[in-house]
């Protein structure tokens, strides 16, 4: 007989993680499928609305303090860019960061690769190494990426998307990736705030982010043969202040059978499925995050509103 070759579909295995979330009790969908083509897009224009201040804040912080980051960091760095995208927020610090090789990790091959060509004839002196990576299951780097000086750059408070203790496990793994390079991090975090802001902030009064997580059902629908019909389901975002996150659901409108090949799963009106969690911290409870995973803050930059907060921490050896 032959020997038997184990083969990885990573599009049933996919599909298994999807539905295995659909028949869990409450139902969820992990976050990270929102972002097909449709869905990158709306994310880009939440980014525009006047709830939604995390980029412009954001941004304001990297106008104003972008020249203090940089000396504080030092020339030459190594750029780790995780879930890079455009690389548009990168791209705009390398006037200051100087970067030797800018490593930019993002799940959208395509997209990633059509960034990385605009954006090379740019700055042709730095070597740019594009790795096509779900890093949220395990953060790895090619032999090609330089041991020297590594700083991972992580903006948008896409931290915020997983729990405290994946996130302690992300930055605890970053850490094991540039220890005794002289290496860092360079965060983006949101911070805890008003209920009311926060709440707006996911339940825009133009319906995006209410368009955004419909969305995320018919992206499922390809991706796992479900028969969600938007039109079935209603948007809610919540200030949950126990666990210090701002929830994202999904409630049926009406009693709904969802149905895929060869199963089906009965939702009860009003019945919800979590699509996502952004937490919010201090910058308190962020440093202390930072340190329990072996990082040491060298420095930390907010918005005029203590919205928003940049942090760059050090890998300690201890
Ligand atoms: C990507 N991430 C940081 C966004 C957030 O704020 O949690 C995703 C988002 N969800 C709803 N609006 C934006």
């Amino acid at each position: 007989m032959p020997p038997s070759v184990e083969t990885f579909d990573p599009q049933a295995a996919i599909r298994a993680e999807l539905l295995e979330g659909l028949l869990a009790e409450p139902a969820h969908i992990a976050s990270k499928y929102f972002y097909d083509a449709l869905g990158c897009k709306l994310f880009e224009a939440i980014c525009e609305l006047p709830e939604y201040a995390l980029t412009r804040n954001e941004a304001a912080i990297f106008a104003e303090h972008g020249a203090a980051m940089a000396r504080a960091i030092g020339p030459g760095c190594t750029l780790i860019d995780l879930g890079a995208g455009n690389c548009a927020k990168a791209a705009a610090l390398f006037p200051l960061l100087h970067p030797s090789q800018y490593v930019p990790i993002d799940i959208s091959q395509d997209f990633l690769l059509e960034s990385v060509a605009r954006l090379q004839p740019r700055f042709a002196h730095i070597e740019m190494t594009p790795v096509a990576q779900d890093f949220s299951e395990h953060l790895q780097l090619p032999a090609s990426v330089r041991e020297q000086h590594r700083l991972f750059f992580y903006p948008g408070s896409s931290i915020g998307n997983f729990s405290p203790s994946q996130a302690l496990a992300l930055l605890r793994r970053m850490r094991a990736l540039c220890l005794g390079s002289d290496g860092g991090v360079l965060i983006g975090i949101d911070l805890l705030k008003d209920k009311a802001v926060l709440e707006a902030a996911y339940d825009d009064a133009l319906g995006l982010t209410a368009a955004f997580n419909l969305n995320l059902l018919r992206h499922v629908n390809r991706l796992a043969g479900t028969d969600f019909d938007v039109k079935q389901w209603l948007h809610r975002a919540h200030f949950n202040a126990a666990l210090g996150r701002v929830e994202m659901h999904l409630l049926a409108a009406e009693d709904v059978r969802l149905s895929w090949p060869g199963q089906q799963r009965f939702f009860m009106s009003g019945e919800s499925i979590h699509t996502e969690n952004s937490y919010k911290y201090s910058i308190e409870g962020f440093t202390e995050l930072l340190q329990r995973a072996g990082f040491e803050v060298q420095g930390q930059w907010t918005d005029a509103d203590q919205g928003f907060a940049v942090i760059h921490a050090r890998a300690s050896a201890g």
